[in-house]
């Protein structure tokens, strides 16, 4: 039998729970000539929330990860990249010549993957925009193509303005809906709410929150087929906080200790003992890279909840640390402000 239990990459199928009325609203925009923006926090299930929505309408998609790139040239040629894994070479090769910057393009003998290249190029502009309106002509509005850009926020540090000249060239398509996954709340909100800013309510924004726990509950019973499994469940969710990504890793480590190793009732403590232990190595690094400030804002939120109890740090300290920490993801901010790793959290505190 196998581990009903998954995380780490996209979840699909019987791995993925709820998320009906999300999926729902996704549905809506598609459907329409609107694009989307949906922001949550790292590990929240914004990519498999898409891919399902996409792929329940039929339509061709690429994705597109903002991380991986560095330039605006490597942009383009990724887009390019993306469209000849869908479409035939023969079919769309005639559609290159009209590149104004003609791009190189090599091939594995089998034909199936292709490495593409440009001239050095003065305006890197002009090679985003013959690859974006490349995707224009393949779509119509039968078949309107979809795009999603992940982590969208990294946009803004390929070159200085690509965000307006990217807006530019966008807001004339009308043959593609855009999708826009952030993880780093305060760069996408500037990005989409600031008046200034050229994607300025570019789109319908939605955010992501934890799986609800009910669902999330009736998830994890079903799947551990044991007698405890209610009281197991609870104590995950407890633990978890119904983080998706969390809750996936936790449920199954405990899952397989049951199977395997037959624990009982103490199965979810033994757990979260062996997770915290096998990233021991990793916590303490990231510990030792965090300035005496952070390490206060940490404990004080592992302790107590919140972070400006420390009466010895200035509170605007205080808020520059948790943004420093927020934006590197340590630090979420749901309902209130928490350590963002239920085991990192474990570590600190018990070393408390
Ligand atoms: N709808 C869901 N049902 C169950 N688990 C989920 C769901 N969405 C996400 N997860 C869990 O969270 C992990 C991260 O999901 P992912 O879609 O990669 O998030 P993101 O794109 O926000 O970083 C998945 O591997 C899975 O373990
Ligand atoms: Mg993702």
């Amino acid at each position: 039998m196998n581990n009903p239990f998954k995380f780490g990459t996209i979840v699909e199928g019987n791995y993925f729970t709820d998320r009906t009325e999300e999926l729902e609203r996704i549905k809506e925009v598609l459907n329409s000539e609107n694009h989307l923006i949906l922001i949550s926090p790292r590990r929240f299930g914004k990519s498999s929330l898409v891919k399902k929505a996409i792929t329940n309408t039929g339509r061709t998609y690429i994705s597109l990860n903002l991380q991986m790139v560095v330039s605006v040239e490597n942009l383009a040629s990724l887009i390019l990249k993306e469209i000849f894994k869908q479409h035939k070479w023969e079919k769309i090769k005639h559609l290159l010549s009209h590149f104004r910057i003609v791009p190189t393009v090599s091939t594995t003998p089998m034909g199936d993957s292709f490495d593409v290249s440009f001239q050095p190029a003065t305006d890197t502009t002009v090679l985003l925009e013959d690859a974006l309106q490349l995707i224009e002509k393949l779509s119509n509005s039968e078949n309107r193509m979809i795009v999603v850009f992940d982590e969208f926020q990294e946009l803004l540090t390929l070159e200085k303005g690509i965000d307006k000249k990217l807006r530019s060239i966008i807001q004339n398509q009308t043959n593609i809906n855009y999708i826009f996954l952030g993880s780093q709340e305060s760069m996408m909100t500037e990005i989409f709410e600031r008046k200034k800013s050229p994607f300025y309510h570019f789109g319908v924004l939605m955010h992501l929150d934890r799986i609800p726990y009910n669902d999330f509950y009736k998830y994890i019973v079903e799947r551990l087929e044991n007698e405890n499994a209610e009281t197991i469940a609870h104590s995950i969710l407890e633990t978890t906080r119904c983080h998706p990504y969390y809750t996936q890793q936790l449920s199954a480590l405990v899952w397989d200790m049951l199977t395997y190793k037959h624990y009982d009732k103490d199965v979810v403590e033994q757990a979260i003992k062996s997770l915290v232990r096998i990233h021991d190595l990793d916590f303490e690094r990231i510990w030792l890279n965090f300035n005496k400030t952070d390490r206060a804002i940490l404990i004080d939120l592992v302790k107590n909840g919140q972070p400006s109890s420390n009466r010895l740090l200035p509170t605007s300290t205080i808020y520059s640390g948790i943004k420093r920490l927020m934006q590197n993801g340590y630090v979420i901010k749901l309902e209130g402000y928490e350590v963002e790793d239920p085991f990192f959290s474990k570590w600190i505190s018990d070393r408390q």
